[in-house]
């Protein structure tokens, strides 16, 4: 959390900022979302979980010693509760809907909390993501993972997606038919989870869930909607990174999220703890 208040102060030219620690807000917050956790279920039991869903493992490189024998068995699919998200990852896991599945290591259905109050939704999963099998854990993630921390979040309390989940090669932007052909998984994810905000992270996922043509530049920071729920899109943290004074109007947008919420803001010219 220090090093993305650091780097906001620095941006914000000496400015201070108060670093929210565990104080009394936040320790209420938490019992909170603890509360919230242990009222709600966080899910329907499974019926069975036969088989592992850990992550593949890439292809050994061409020459290289074969570790493991070369044909792999098609990972079984899990027997689970329709209608829950797990049941939808596995579904995500097993899914052949575009090409991408092709080219992939991993699905990445998106993980968090099945009741959280925040969602955040990026584009698609980059070459760490791939490899994991799970949303947001390279650089852009560290950077996400600050700000949900600095928002007085866990990263576990949200839940984190994506609009395709499966990578597009080399990076680029997924395609409009991908993009057609996954964002029902996405639109069954916000349905189940409720949240009650909704971050987008760059112009791609405004794009593919609002429909909106407008560039980020243009569309962070206002309110929109998406089927009810109150949308906020901002800058996605791989920008961030490549454009640090940019991370001054990100903090805005998320401080809106968090009023919204009714999470307390630190104010700002004061020390951290
Ligand atoms: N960028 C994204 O948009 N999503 C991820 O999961 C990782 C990087």
């Amino acid at each position: 959390m220090t090093e993305f208040f650091d780097q906001l102060i620095e941006t914000l030219q000496n400015e201070a900022l108060r670093r929210p620690g565990m104080n009394a807000s936040q320790a209420t917050l938490n019992e909170l979302f603890s509360e919230r956790k242990q009222t709600v279920p966080r899910e329907l039991p499974a019926v069975h979980a036969a088989a592992s869903a850990a992550p593949r493992a890439p292809e050994p490189m061409p020459g290289s010693s074969p570790a493991a024998p070369a044909a792999q068995e098609p990972t079984p699919r899990r027997q689970l509760v329709p209608g829950t998200l797990e049941h939808l990852a596995e579904t995500v896991r097993h899914c052949r809907n575009c090409p991408l599945c092709e080219t992939r290591l991993n699905a990445v259905p998106g993980e968090g909390n099945p009741h959280a109050r925040l969602m955040f939704i990026g584009e698609g999963p980059g070459a760490d993501e791939d490899r994991q099998g799970r949303p947001f854990v390279g650089a852009a993630g560290q950077l996400l993972d600050k700000m949900i921390l600095a928002m007085q979040f866990r990263r576990e309390e949200v839940y984190i997606a994506n609009i395709v989940k499966c990578r597009p090669p080399r990076n680029r932007a997924p395609m409009p038919e991908e993009a057609a052909a996954c964002i029902g998984y996405l639109e069954h994810q916000i349905r189940m989870i409720k949240p009650e905000v909704i971050v987008l992270l760059g112009a791609t996922a405004a794009h593919f869930l609002l429909k909106r043509e407008e560039g980020i530049m243009r569309l962070r920071g206002r309110w929109l909607e998406y089927d009810g729920i109150p949308v906020m899109p901002t800058f996605h943290p791989a920008f961030l990174l490549r454009q640090e004074s940019a991370k001054r109007e990100a903090w805005e947008d998320l401080k809106q999220v968090m009023r919204r919420l009714g999470i307390p803001v630190p104010a700002p010219g004061r020390t951290a703890r």
